[in-house]
């Protein structure tokens, strides 16, 4: 990216005026675009004003603002951004710009600068002695399949090299321009090497024939289904295919057997929690046996187990079995050893199972 300046001060023109048929030109460019939008027309007047003076001056700039009332800055913008627009005085008779990026870098762009180098100047955008010819390095032109190539004017030479760029230099200098595009007998963009396919046109004729017949054939077979003409069994393509019994065909649903609702019941377990006396059972593998749950009031004295608030104010601990072992034909429940009501210790404990348990 280089930065872009106006041309020195002693090279630039005192006015700039586009010719009678270009001011007709340009005031037909500028009646395309809408009212207020006027100011749209400044890139092709740029591009105009080159053409005819062969780069864009400073007086041309601030013409062309004045024609589209805009500030001069908003068009300088315009003709520095832009590197279609040259702000220096190029060859009268061919301004040679030689595509530096890497395609045709690598197909001998570096050659084609030396020929420039040589025959016009040493340095891009200086003019040879008599300022006919200039040159300049730019940046992808888009015939990259051409490489590499170079571009005069609005033309292009493609698949060139440093022999036929010389003559070609040498052709514009003489007022003679060459054919622009291929310098080879390349057909346009075509392989260099000739055609890799399609070589034979016998080949291709008698394929598309065997193709059309086939088709026609084709054609007709579906018209005569079509019309009944021949029996065509059901394709099977679709239906799915598996090993699973319940997709057997030969599987009749619903089954033509019943099944008695008594027998199954019969063969069915019954649920625990509809019987009490099994579903107290503690496990075997826990009790060592099969064994009834013991319930209601504790059997064990083992009281000072449970929280002090259970036993209202009864001594826990060692202390309630000493009293217990005191006592030894009454029960913590309040029972004697034969299960009759104690009614002492019923009165202690409140007289109440529920609260012991
Ligand atoms: S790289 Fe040269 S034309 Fe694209």
């Amino acid at each position: 990216m280089s930065v872009r300046r106006l041309a020195e001060p002693t090279v630039q023109p005192a006015s700039f005026a586009f010719s009678a048929e270009n001011a007709a030109w340009a005031d037909l460019a500028i009646a395309k675009y809408p009212e207020g939008r006027q100011q749209s027309a400044v890139i092709p007047l740029l591009m105009r004003a080159q053409e005819q003076e062969g780069w864009v001056s400073k007086a041309a700039i601030e013409t062309i603002a004045d024609m589209l009332g805009m500030p001069y800055i908003r068009v300088l913008e315009v003709a520095t951004f832009y590197t279609q627009y040259q702000l220096k005085p190029v060859g009268t008779k061919a301004h040679v710009q030689v595509c530096g990026t890497t395609p045709c870098m690598v197909r001998g762009a570096g050659e084609l600068m030396d020929v420039c180098r040589s025959k016009i100047h040493h340095d891009q955008f200086h003019t040879n002695e008599s300022g006919t010819l200039s040159w300049e390095e730019v940046e992808c032109l888009g015939a990259c399949v051409n490489a590499p190539m170079v571009m005069v004017f609005k033309d292009t030479y493609e698949d060139l090299t440093s022999e036929r760029l010389a003559e070609i230099i040498d052709a514009f200098e003489a007022g003679t321009p060459p054919q622009p595009g291929p310098q080879t007998d390349r057909f346009y963009s075509a392989p260099a090497s000739g055609f890799t396919s399609l070589t034979d046109e016998q080949a291709i004729q008698d394929n598309a024939r065997e193709w059309r017949e086939k088709r026609k054939q084709a054609w007709s077979a579906d018209a005569a289904t079509a019309t009944g003409e021949t029996a065509t069994p059901p394709s099977q393509a679709a239906r799915p295919k598996t090993d699973a019994p319940e997709t057997n065909p030969a599987i009749k649903s619903p089954s033509p057997e019943k099944a008695s609702p008594a027998a199954e019941s019969a063969e069915s377990v019954k649920a625990p929690v509809g019987n009490a006396a099994e579903a107290n059972k503690a496990e075997p593998s826990v009790e060592g046996e099969a064994k009834q749950r013991q319930s209601g009031a504790d059997k064990d004295g083992d009281q000072g187990l449970k929280a002090p608030e259970l036993h209202k104010g009864e001594p826990v601990g060692a202390d309630a079995k000493g009293e217990a072992a005191s006592d030894a034909s009454v029960t913590s429940a309040g029972k004697d050893q034969a299960g009759n009501p104690d009614a002492d210790a019923a009165g202690k404990s409140g007289g109440k199972d529920g609260e012991a348990s």
